[in-house]
């Protein structure tokens, strides 16, 4: 056992929260310190609408790094790209605690956070302060809760973000905002994709290429799903989907007393109906946007299934609270043993035997 899982498990005894916030420290302040190692090239993946080009396809989810505070660390960690945020304009505190709940019975999480974060001029700094050679760096944007004119804070973050990521990702579904993911809807979803396709028009005279993104939630019925799709294929500059963020649900099958806590489930339970969802996107947009796919991954067979429902690339975030940050190299590791065996020469190729 290595010094991380040790970790892990001492973390664990924290509360869930301070637990994070010690991990965070940690990797800020060096005391954990992974050593970057060099994919297998058969793992990297450029995908083919955006052009983004990765070393390995498991990438960061979002709200791991809200502040921007650790992706160097994170990059170093192996994985292939860290998304950090959600970042609103203004600073503010999020829910009261305890917000955060581990359910390790069902190797899931429930949080309802509520985008608690230093804002985005603190996160603007530190993201231009990093080295680009560090990695894939994207940045995820949100809205305040108390905002007069929601999509205005979106623009703000396009606008604000732009030329120090590598790519861009407008979250409109934490279940935690009230009221935030009726812009998925489709009349909010027109008029806030217009708007932002504006400012990405704008920003695009002076710093080219930057790829944007649409997190959707997984609570999301076929009519609502073929909405997205349709006002998503009308905006020539929007990238892809990221499939999913957390979901409302609670399924029967869960075991750990916080079952019933208020906010977005995470991690195993979440698995199957992400990708359902993932795999309903990809029957009608097919490769006309890159889908990132997310939700209860936790082993290579799992980054599997996603690629198979459609996914060019996925994310992860909750198995990293039961399992610590070692979990990347060895769901590679697994991948490029599946790959030798099939005597495959892509990760795609691997999805496909
Ligand atoms: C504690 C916690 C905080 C999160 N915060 C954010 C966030 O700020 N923005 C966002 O887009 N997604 C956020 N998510 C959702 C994750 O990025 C991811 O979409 C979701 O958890 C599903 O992946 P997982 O099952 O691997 O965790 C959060 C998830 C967790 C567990």
């Amino acid at each position: 056992m290595s010094l991380f899982d040790i970790a892990t498990r001492a973390v664990r005894i924290l509360p869930a929260e301070s637990a994070h916030r010690f991990t965070i420290d940690a990797l800020r302040t060096g005391l954990a310190r992974p050593k970057a190692e060099i994919d297998d090239p058969r793992l990297a993946v450029t995908l083919r609408r955006s052009g983004l080009r990765l070393p390995n396809p498991i990438g960061l989810a979002a709200g791991f790094d809200k502040n921007a505070e650790v992706c160097g660390p994170m990059l170093a960690f192996g994985f292939g790209f860290v998304e950090c945020g959600t970042v609103t304009p203004r600073p503010q505190p999020g829910n009261p605690r305890p917000r955060l709940f581990r359910l390790t019975e069902d190797q899931a999480v429930i949080n309802r956070m509520g985008f608690n974060n230093l804002g985005l001029g603190l996160f603007v700094r530190r993201l231009s302060a990093m080295p680009r050679a560090a990695g894939i760096v994207g940045a995820n944007i949100g809205a305040n809760k108390d905002s007069a004119d929601r999509i205005a804070d979106y623009v703000a973050g396009v606008k604000a973000v732009w030329p120090y990521c590598a790519y861009i990702t407008i979250n409109i579904s934490s279940p935690n905002t009230p009221g935030l993911r009726g812009l998925q809807d489709r009349g909010a979803l027109e008029e806030l994709l217009g708007r932002i396709g504006a400012a990405a028009r704008e920003m695009n005279t002076a710093v080219k290429n930057r790829p944007l993104f649409l997190k959707v939630a997984p609570d999301l019925d076929d009519n609502a799903i073929a909405d997205i799709a349709d006002v998503v294929l009308a905006q020539d500059w929007l990238s892809g989907l990221i499939v999913s963020n957390t979901t409302i649900d609670r399924p029967d099958t869960l075991a750990s007393k916080h079952r019933g806590e208020t906010g977005g489930l995470s991690g195993a339970p979440l698995l199957e109906k992400s990708t359902r969802v993932l795999a309903a996107f990809h029957a009608i947009v097919g490769d006309r946007l890159d889908l990132i796919g997310a939700g209860g991954i936790a082993t290579a067979d799992d980054v599997i299934a996603k690629l198979r429902a459609g996914a060019q690339a996925v994310q992860l975030y909750s198995a990293l609270v039961f399992h610590g940050p070692l979990l990347v190299q060895r769901i590679k590791a697994d991948l490029v043993a599946r790959m030798d065996a099939a005597g495959a020469t892509s990760i795609a190729e691997l999805a496909r035997s």
